[in-house]
């Protein structure tokens, strides 16, 4: 059952408080499931699903939220950034199509904000695997939908074998090898030409401003990483795959010590596992696996605190402190779904989570200054 609504809810809040109702500066529960967070001007704007109500809530009713805030921990509901169309009116993100994990950054030359999220259309299941893009002159809004698709249609990734290229791995369905040869390449191949599929999704802007999409690709089997285009709002022909047959998504990529780390879930659905950690030098090749990244109980280690994880946001103005930020889904009622924001530190050169009540950024700041 829910809790009830106490006036300690509504007041300004100074800690954060990890699964409990999480409400807005109106009061209400906050509506940006999968969301990912963008700095600008001395803001963060918080992007996200926006869910409703019942078992077939997880389908975009409104579109994408947004929510802005100074302190990380107060709210104000800016209202939905990028709007579903009419239904029936033929769009790709018309009413009642899956809209997931929306991501926004910020694009220097052009002077837009580009935002990317995975698509399913309306009617199709999750069979579409479509990465979709919408762009605003305003960090709020409104976000004008451009195009989506299967990227790098005819293209093969940088780390592509001549295997990959010359020798077709066959895969039927309920082939008992089907894992192994899909991580040997099998969907690659068959997508080559139409585009590789794109689910779960994150951005990640480097310094010298060059983007990446990370997505889980070939039936969320394997990671692909894209170099976009200079304006953010398309794919260049670079990318390449990571973790064949690994499984993962939901990723989510933060750079420190001028490393990358990724941490990603399991493939099972709505329903909780454990999370992966990896780092590389490079953001296009040398990733290696870090492990769980999870200390605490044995079931805090197999289900991530009962969450996914959906991006991992540096704090402004300080120096390695970063959070954790992750959805524990309510699939019957995803409306009611909750954020788990924990802080990510480091120890030994690996990220890690251990679950807190209650916390603030201070804390943050003096578990983060042992480390470095
Ligand atoms: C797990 C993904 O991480 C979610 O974003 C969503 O796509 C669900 N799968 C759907 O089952």
């Amino acid at each position: 059952m829910t809790a009830p609504i106490t006036a300690q809810h509504l007041s300004v809040k100074k800690s954060f408080r990890p699964g409990e109702l999480w409400l807005d500066t109106d009061g209400k529960h906050i509506n940006a499931h999968g969301g990912g967070i963008l700095f600008h001007k001395g803001k963060y704007y918080w992007f996200g699903e926006h869910k409703v109500a019942g078992p077939d809530g997880n389908k975009a009713m409104a579109g994408v939220s947004c929510y802005s805030s100074k302190d990380l921990y107060n709210w104000k509901n800016e209202g939905i950034a990028l709007a579903v169309a009419a239904e029936n009116s033929g769009s790709e993100i018309e009413k009642g199509a899956v809209i997931e994990r929306p991501k926004v950054i910020y694009n220097e030359k052009t002077k837009k904000f580009v935002m990317w999220f995975h698509l399913e259309l309306k009617g199709q299941g999750y069979n579409a695997a479509r990465t979709a893009v919408a762009v605003a002159d305003k960090v709020t809004g409104p976000y004008t939908y451009l195009k989506s698709f299967r990227p790098h249609a005819g293209v093969w990734p940088a780390n592509a074998t001549e295997a990959h290229k010359t020798v077709p791995v066959i895969v039927k369905d309920n082939d008992p090898a089907w894992e192994q040869k899909v991580a040997d390449g099998a969907l690659l191949q068959r997508d080559f030409e139409g585009g590789q599929m794109s689910r779960d999704m994150t951005l990640f802007v480097d310094d010298d401003g060059t983007a990446y999409h990370i997505a889980a690709s070939e039936e969320n089997r394997t990671l692909h990483i894209s170099k976009l285009t200079d304006d953010y709002t398309g794919f260049t022909d670079e990318y390449v795959r990571v973790f064949p047959g690994g499984r993962n998504e939901a990723p989510a990529i933060f750079k420190k010590g001028g490393k990358y780390f990724m941490i990603t879930s399991g493939l099972t659905g709505w329903a909780p596992n454990a999370a992966r950690s990896a780092v590389s030098e490079h953001m296009m090749e040398g990733w290696k696996q870090l492990g769980n990244p999870v200390r605490g109980t044995e079931e805090e280690k197999n289900t991530t605190f009962s969450s996914q994880s959906t991006f991992v946001l540096p704090v402004q103005g300080k120096k390695n402190a970063f959070i954790f930020m992750a959805d524990r889904w309510r699939p019957k009622n995803p409306i009611d779904g909750r954020y788990i924001w924990l802080p990510l530190i480091f120890e030994d050169g690996k990220p890690v989570l251990k679950w807190q009540e209650e916390w603030t950024l201070d804390t943050l700041m003096q578990k983060n200054e042992s480390d470095d």
